[in-house]
């Protein structure tokens, strides 16, 4: 998989609240309407082995069996996004871990106010990204295609 340029990519994952708040389709327009490029996407829930992977920062923490059961509550849905530091374009439209805290206008800013039903996860380094997206996504799973809007997104030297 290629992360370099137009093709640094991301992961997204729309958490449990989301998905039962109805706000997937929200979420999605605000990573759509930035001039991102979708290049995966699929519906699932999470294991409890998985889970321990992707949190394993935080796998020692005594919130971690609460934010394990939350993110196991209902399925996910996860996104690879691409884009010129797309890893960064997306983390400022997140907003900050605790949401009642987050920026207006970011996605956590106007739509959440917990700490865990923060709505979505996204990848916070280029290599977190890289480890996540492999971890949920496999290379077959992954779409490469051109996008018609780039040539409006990007200026020509952006696009090499
Ligand atoms: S981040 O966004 O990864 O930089 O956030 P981080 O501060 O490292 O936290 C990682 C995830 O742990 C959750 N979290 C908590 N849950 C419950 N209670 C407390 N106090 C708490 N602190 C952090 C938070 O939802 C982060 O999940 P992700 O999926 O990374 O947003």
């Amino acid at each position: 998989m290629q992360f370099e340029g137009l093709q640094e990519k991301t992961l997204v994952i729309i958490k449990p609240d989301a998905i039962q708040r109805g706000l997937v389709g929200k979420i999605t327009d605000r990573f759509e309407q930035k001039g991102l490029k979708l290049v995966g996407m699929k519906m699932m829930r999470l294991e409890e082995a998985v889970l321990r992977e992707h949190y394993s920062h935080i796998a020692d923490k005594p919130f971690y069996p609460g934010v394990q059961r939350f993110m196991m509550s209902s399925p996910v849905i996860v996104q690879v996004w691409e884009g010129l530091e797309v890893v960064n374009a997306i983390r400022l439209i997140t907003g900050i871990t605790k949401a009642r805290t987050a920026e207006a206008g970011s996605i956590r800013g106007d739509y959440a106010m917990s700490v865990a039903c923060n709505v979505i996860h996204a990848s916070d380094s280029v290599e977190s990204a890289k480890a996540e997206v492999s971890r949920f996504f496999r290379e077959e799973e992954l779409h490469g295609y051109e996008k018609s809007d780039y040539l409006h997104v990007y200026t020509e030297d952006e696009r090499v």
